[in-house]
């Protein structure tokens, strides 16, 4: 795995090699994603290809503008206009009507397509220099945990990648909101730190290919207790009692931006379990909640 500093020199090479159908390793604010021509679909065949990933989990589509998604949407409601002014850039992905620009492979066949505005300067340069729209899975093999640095890209990932372009930590450190706006009002299909007041998908409603019950997890099992004994190794928002206890923030943005970096530092330990002690329940903390269960498999 080539990790490569975002110099003019580097992104000018990463954005020729999106132009030839490769794979790039692209920080967002997010986490770290499996970059391709969301255009070309063999490009975006060996994205699903490089992640072990089913091809009927769609990807993310990522664009400089709100100009540029609407090239690639056949519509836009008022609502989801809002949502794009008020986020954009940020971790709001919105899915939306598909145009006829938009590769099947890129959608898994659905005729919507998720679109976002990164909010990172690499990300933001490779789109502009490719001048393609940017296809980009987190870059983690299927199911498992997204990497938040360049480092904690897996090499199975890693060593597909043409290059990978070092943006530092993500400043987010979970994945964006999802919100599918194809009907009257938003409905939240994942929910990110990007939070908005509206309903969530009820399971078997207006699902999301990818919502699958177990996700985001660590190898070592991860489970969710009240509290961590002397002897355990995970996470805790107290005074750690071993040095493999690892204290986040009791604040969730500051949680939520440490939270994968911290499971992959876990993980490398092999630890027989990760327990993880359960942080407060406000619905601040839900999109939390929803990578710690889902690391949990519950
Ligand atoms: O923060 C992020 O969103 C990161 C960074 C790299 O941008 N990307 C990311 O991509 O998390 P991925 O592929 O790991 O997750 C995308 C999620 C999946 O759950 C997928 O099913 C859903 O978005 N999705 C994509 N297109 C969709 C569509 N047309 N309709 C419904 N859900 C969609
Ligand atoms: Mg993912």
């Amino acid at each position: 795995m080539r990790i490569e500093q975002p110099t003019d020199e580097a992104l000018k090479e990463a954005a020729a090699a999106i132009r030839a159908g490769r794979l790039i390793g692209m920080p967002t604010e997010t986490v770290y994603g499996v970059a391709a021509d969301a255009s070309n679909p063999e490009a975006v065949l060996a994205t699903f290809e490089a992640k072990g990933r089913p091809a009927e989990n769609p990807l993310i589509v990522h664009v400089a503008s709100i100009e540029d998604a609407r090239r690639l949407v056949s519509g836009f409601p008022a609502y989801a206009l809002t949502l794009a002014e008020m986020y954009w850039p940020g971790p709001m992905t919105l899915v939306l009507p598909k145009g006829p620009q938009v590769p099947p492979e890129t959608t898994a066949g659905l005729e919507t397509v998720a679109v976002r505005v990164p909010d990172h300067p690499v990300a933001l340069r490779l789109i502009a220099a490719s001048g393609r729209p940017i296809s980009a899975p987190s870059a983690n093999r299927f199911m498992g945990l997204s990497p938040t640095s360049a480092e904690d890209i897996e090499p199975s990932v890693g060593d597909r990648l043409h290059m990978v372009l070092d943006g530092g930590r993500c400043r987010v450190g979970i994945e964006s909101t999802v919100v599918d706006c194809t009907g009257d009002r938003p409905l939240v299909l994942r929910p990110g730190m990007a939070a908005i007041a509206t309903e969530a998908a009820a399971p078997s409603d207006r699902r999301s290919p990818g919502m699958y019950p177990r996700h985001y997890s660590p190898r070592s099992p991860l489970r969710i207790v009240e509290s961590l004994g002397a002897r355990d190794a995970g996470i805790t928002l107290k005074v750690p009692q071993n040095p493999l206890q690892i204290r986040l923030p009791s604040e969730p943005v500051a949680y939520a931006s440490e939270l994968y970096a911290t499971l992959h530092l876990l993980d490398r330990c092999k630890p027989p379990e990760i327990l993880v002690e359960a942080p407060p329940t406000s619905q601040d903390w839900a999109a939390i909640w929803d990578r710690l269960r889902k690391a949990q498999g519950s």
